[in-house]
């Protein structure tokens, strides 16, 4: 006998209420780091330009849904030991669902084909790389408390090994975000074979693949309050010209 039509209708019903059960409202809405400039959504990532868009200090925020779906910006400086003076910087943004497995860890799962991961290196060969990237993210443990010292929502996230990820606040309810599905339905890159690379990263398991075409330009890394360096370089190039010039033969 087929079920009747009502049958699954209810059963349906039941799902999506089972699912909606699954969900903490207490995580709802969009969480970022103490500068406030990291924040998902449209300001971060442009999809039709497939563009990131820098903001003007590193930060991180993350955003989830009440139904299952979540968002995450990254910016961050990457301080280069080799070369002190020039830092790298990196820029994440993923989407996709997360659930929560009910051992009070959170288990976010990206859209494979959407990520996007912008590395900036000014003093580099290849200043501006933009890739691919998907990351699959296991948090041991969350919890949503009230800041004592600032009086708002607070999120902290333990990363997969329990180590605590820098505190982010509420900034916006309901979560400020781009449309939660892919917004980028092809599974193949637009770019050709020959400017395509595929490489793992620290092990982690994520996968990148390079894009060309967009973000062609550097992005400046976060700024420092004061660029000796500059001054170094500068000293540099003035003492080459005076060298230069003292080797000039005069000629009589
Ligand atoms: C909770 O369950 C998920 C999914 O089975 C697993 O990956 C994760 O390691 C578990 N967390 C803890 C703290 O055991």
């Amino acid at each position: 006998m087929l079920p009747s039509i009502k049958t699954v209708a209810l059963f349906s019903l039941g799902l999506a209420a089972l699912a909606r059960a699954q969900y903490d409202t207490a995580l709802v809405g969009t969480w970022t780091t103490k500068s406030k400039k990291v924040m998902t959504g449209p300001g971060f990532y442009d999809p039709v330009a497939d563009r990131l868009i820098e903001p003007d200090l590193t930060g991180i925020s993350y955003s989830f849904t009440s139904d299952g779906y979540y968002e995450e910006a990254y910016y961050r400086a990457i301080p280069n030991p080799a070369t002190p003076h020039c830092p790298s910087a990196i820029m994440q943004w993923q989407h996709g669902t997360y659930s929560l497995p009910g051992n009070g860890s959170l288990v976010m799962q990206p859209f494979g084909v959407d990520g996007r991961q912008l590395t900036s290196s000014p003093c580099s060969y290849d200043r501006s790389i933009y890739v691919r990237y998907e990351q699959s993210e296991l948090m041991k443990s969350y919890q949503v408390m009230t800041d004592p010292y600032h009086n708002v929502p607070r999120l902290n996230l333990y990363k997969f090994d329990g180590s605590p990820m820098q505190p982010m606040y509420l900034a916006a309810s309901p979560p400020q975000m781009l449309p939660t599905q892919t917004l980028n339905p092809t599974s193949t890159p637009k770019s050709t074979g020959k400017s395509r690379v595929k490489r793992m990263e620290g092990g982690d398991g994520g996968t990148q693949e390079r894009l060309v075409g967009m973000n062609k330009d550097p992005f400046i890394p976060p700024k420092e309050p004061y660029n000796a360096d500059h001054w170094w370089w500068a000293g540099v190039g003035l003492t080459a010209l005076g060298t230069a010039l003292y080797m000039i033969p005069t000629s009589t």
